[in-house]
């Protein structure tokens, strides 16, 4: 490791004073040199114990496991202190405990339990993981599906963390290679699908007590249901206000359940929301992002989840910017396809 006479100042919000890093020093290297705790594990990249927020400045990393730091984590800004060797004055943050989602990652072999519809173009998939359950993930993950001969693709988890079948919500996009085979029949019970994962950052933070958000959009009810309904099978009590967002009538799905679960939890508040209603409708109408304006002026001590299309959690993320959230209490998973990026429709 190269080392030299250069210092930066790095700041680490849980430590009083910024540490002094030598050109070539890791941060983690530098705190311990200093007499103070920082929270690691393995110290060559491969455990993922370190992870850190890098608020300012600029930092290299030096290799390590995919496992530890996913493409998506180091894009949202997490670094790895034991890897990272600052390239000017910076600023940092360890991740809180449950800021951290460190499940094995598993390739599994499932089969198609059930495929039914929820509504016209969202389809109900059970998988049955057989000898590979239970399946651990934190509420709000996702998987990376890959059906016989087809390129894979992310769908989020809609049943509970541990269960022993995996449900998702498939919304049938026209054009698409996945859709056609959900939304032309040709999947049958029985079939073989891989399942690798768990992925995604976009997860209940558990430790959190202040009011939640939790804002899907059409199929992102499929993790926006699972953080709502793990937080409360934990017995949380804080407000918890679920925004279902889709276009007309017909794309509403799941309301039983969402009034089964409102009717026991009165800490529960549910709205859904119709952005091109085609007939007179008593349901809240408009872009989710405008009734989120309409209905809070302020945001202390929340956290927002987000899913849906990317139009969708883009605009809404942005009024919640506005009403004051910071941006670390923002967790979002947009729904990336080949036609639904940034600035398409919203639902
Ligand atoms: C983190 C994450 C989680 C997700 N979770 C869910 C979920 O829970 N539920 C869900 O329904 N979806 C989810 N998605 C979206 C999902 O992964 C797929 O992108 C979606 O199902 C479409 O896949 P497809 O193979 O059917 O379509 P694709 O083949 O990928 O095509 C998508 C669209 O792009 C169009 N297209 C394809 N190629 C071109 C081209 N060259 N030029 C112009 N247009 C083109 C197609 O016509 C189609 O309309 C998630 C995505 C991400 C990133
Ligand atoms: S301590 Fe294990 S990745 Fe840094």
């Amino acid at each position: 490791m190269r080392m030299g006479l250069v210092r930066y100042r790095v700041g680490v919000r849980q430590i009083e004073s910024p540490l002094l890093v030598e050109e070539g020093q890791s941060i983690l290297d530098a705190a311990f040199a200093a007499g103070h705790d920082f929270p690691c594990g393995c110290q060559s990249g491969n455990c993922g114990a370190c992870k850190s927020l890098l608020l300012e400045g600029e930092v290299e990393l030096d290799a390590y496991s995919e496992s530890a730091l996913t493409d998506e984590e180091r894009a949202a800004g997490r670094i790895l202190a034991c890897r990272a060797t600052p390239k000017e004055d910076c600023r940092i943050a360890w991740l809180a405990a449950d800021e951290v989602a460190a499940h094995p990652q598993r390739n599994l072999t499932t089969r198609v339990d059930a495929l039914e519809p929820l509504t016209h173009d969202i389809r109900l998939l059970r998988l049955r993981l057989g000898q590979g359950a239970p399946f651990f993930f934190s509420a709000g993950q996702y998987a990376r599906l890959g059906f016989e001969g087809l390129p894979a693709r992310d769908f989020s988890m809609a049943n509970q963390p541990g269960a022993e079948l995996l449900e998702f919500h498939l919304r049938v996009v026209p054009g698409g290679t996945v859709s056609a085979l959900i939304g032309n029949g040709l999947l049958a019970v029985g079939d073989r699908v891989a399942v690798s994962g768990p992925h995604g950052i976009s997860f209940l933070r558990e430790a959190h007590r202040g009011p939640i958000l939790a804002l899907a959009g059409g199929s992102g009810l499929a993790p926006i249901l699972c953080i709502v309904e793990r937080a409360l099978s934990l017995g949380r009590t804080q407000p918890i206000h679920l925004y279902l967002g889709v276009r007309d009538e017909h794309d509403v799905y799941l309301e039983d359940r969402l009034a089964t679960l409102a009717a026991r939890h009165p800490n529960l508040k549910i709205a859904i929301v119709l952005s091109q209603p085609t007939a007179p409708t008593g349901r809240r109408t408009g872009p989710l992002a405008q009734v989120l304006a309409e209905d809070f002026t302020a945001l202390d001590g929340a956290k927002a989840y987000l899913a849906g299309p990317p139009a969708m959690v883009e605009t809404c993320r942005a009024v919640l910017l506005d009403l004051g959230l910071d941006g670390e209490h923002c967790h979002a998973d947009a729904f990336f396809t080949a036609v639904d990026r940034p600035g398409a429709r919203a639902a």
